[in-house]
């Protein structure tokens, strides 16, 4: 079993890692909290920083890095093309993915942009356990369009199975024999499925797919962007792989796929991205697009410091007390929330933790958005911005219906190795206030829709006079200064 340490019989998880640079952060007044939300179009991506207390939008390319990284990062070798910095993260991905390639880009959706371009023609199809945003619109500029094979279980909120991110294998089967497998572009497998809460898949399942990509010919691309979370759950969840190192894992999922792309933000605590495989006429053809829309294959966009950042990081992965710090965290917010019959999404995931504002939210119908106004509702009461992944974050459909989405959830992110268990705790009671007195949250309703990832700039405005009740409940349980 992995050297997992807990403070006490509670489960405390305890930080493996301790501070030496810190950022001071500001708990305005729930007024100016209104103003900033109102601003904002209650979208908290429009957020400022600065009116925010703890920014729980997202993990990417905001996990706290190691003084080992940034000491690497100081030694970065300053070059356009060719330098050391390169090849050092070239290596480091062979060795841990035992591919031959490494192809630099700036950030996961550059390697979607590229992948869309290169390998989905007008009206195929791209088999994937779940969509995430950016994949899915940039497969749908290029004529394409998605089809999710995940399980049952995926969408059941409330659940016990541990590995939710599994693909369906027959109807992955059923899929390609219905529409034949020219009609393919190639097979997805998300890692750490974001949208349906960070749930893992086993290795057992990428192998599965692995042989049903053999039988028909086709290619299966990884994104491994939540690799990190994914290994970890592989580790402590599937008995098969109890007594693998976290290394032979990454190795043996490696092995199953063709091509895997990652953001850096995420997996490796930096930024930027890259492909890794280990055919050659992949490389070739994603070769021609870097220079072109990136930058010289040896950057990609990246600059020198993020690669040595990520070399180092790739690393740190390997270490099971560095990534299980996220899930951990994740679990016992999970466990505080579930204790108070707050509805969240278990099995606790990687990513962070969603509450289901389908539940918490029941008298908001789907078409006011319940997600984005938990999201809006949350920040209000706490200065903690979560993120909506729900409705909002689904694009319309040619007709103007909405496309509701299977899940609402109130994301809360955690990035790595920043905040900490008082962070936490302060969040969940104040989800229980929330949750105390949701009657008065209300919908929400657009006022500017952009057509393309609305999501990202969109503005909203409340059904009702929602706000200024949920504000005055506040002010009189908490007083005026919170
Ligand atoms: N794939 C997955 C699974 C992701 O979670 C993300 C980003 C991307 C691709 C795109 O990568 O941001 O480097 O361009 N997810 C972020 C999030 C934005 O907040 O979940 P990117």
């Amino acid at each position: 079993m992995p050297d997992v340490k807990f403070y006490s019989g509670d489960k405390v998880p305890l930080e493996m890692h301790k501070a030496k640079i810190v950022q001071k952060i500001e708990l305005i007044p729930i007024e100016q909290r209104l103003k900033a939300v109102q601003e904002a179009g209650n979208n908290t991506f429009l957020l400022k920083n600065r009116d925010v207390f703890i920014d729980a939008l997202t993990d990417s390319g905001v996990n706290a890095m190691s003084d080992q990284q940034l000491a690497a990062m100081m030694i970065a070798d300053d070059s356009y093309a060719g330098s050391e910095t390169f090849y050092r993260l070239e290596s480091k991905c062979q060795e841990l993915f035992h591919k031959k390639y490494f192809i630099p880009a700036h950030q996961g959706r550059a390697c979607e942009n590229i992948l869309a371009q290169l390998y989905v023609n007008e009206g195929q199809i791209v088999p994937m356990n779940y969509h995430f945003t950016t994949t899915k619109a940039h497969i749908v500029l290029n004529g394409g369009s998605v089809e999710e094979l995940f399980i049952d279980e995926a969408l059941r909120v409330q659940s016990d199975y541990p590995f939710k991110g599994n693909m369906d294998i027959d109807k992955l089967r059923a899929l390609i024999q219905e529409k034949g497998a020219d009609k393919i572009a190639f097979v997805r497998i998300e890692t750490g499925t974001n949208l349906i809460g960070g749930q893992p898949h086993t290795l057992e399942n990428v192998k599965k797919v692995r042989e049903v990509c053999d039988e028909y010919g086709l290619m299966l691309v990884m994104d491994t962007s939540l690799l990190a979370d994914n290994l970890h759950f592989i580790k402590t969840r599937e008995k098969a792989c109890q007594d693998m190192s976290i290394r032979e894992i990454t190795k043996e999922i490696s092995d199953q796929c063709d091509i895997m792309y990652f953001s850096a933000r995420k997996l490796g605590c930096a930024r930027g991205g890259g492909f890794v495989t280990d055919r050659e006429d992949v490389y070739l053809k994603i070769r021609e697009l870097i220079p072109l829309m990136e930058g010289f294959l040896t950057y990609g966009g990246m600059s020198v410091r993020e690669m040595e950042a990520i070399t180092v990081g790739l690393e740190e992965t390997m270490d099971e007390n560095m990534i299980n710090q996220g899930p951990q965290f994740i679990e016992y917010m999970v466990d505080e929330l579930t204790q108070r019959n707050i509805p969240v999404v278990t099995p606790a995931g990687g990513l962070g933790c969603h509450v289901d504002a389908m539940s918490f939210l029941e008298h908001v119908p789907q078409t006011e958005y319940p997600a984005g106004a938990l999201a809006s509702a949350m920040y209000l009461v706490s200065g903690v911005r979560g993120m909506e992944r729900g409705t909002i974050s689904e694009q319309r459909q040619e007709n103007g219906d909405e496309t509701l989405a299977h899940l609402e959830l109130l994301r809360l992110a955690l990035p790595r190795r920043v905040f900490t268990m008082s962070h936490i705790k302060y969040t969940v009671d104040r989800l229980e206030w929330l949750w105390e007195n949701r009657k008065l949250v209300g919908g929400l309703v657009f006022e500017e829709e952009p057509s393309i990832l609305r999501f990202f700039f969109g503005k909203l405005v409340p059904t009702t006079d929602w706000h200024t009740k949920l504000v005055q409940q506040f002010k009189k349980d908490m007083g005026d200064s919170l």
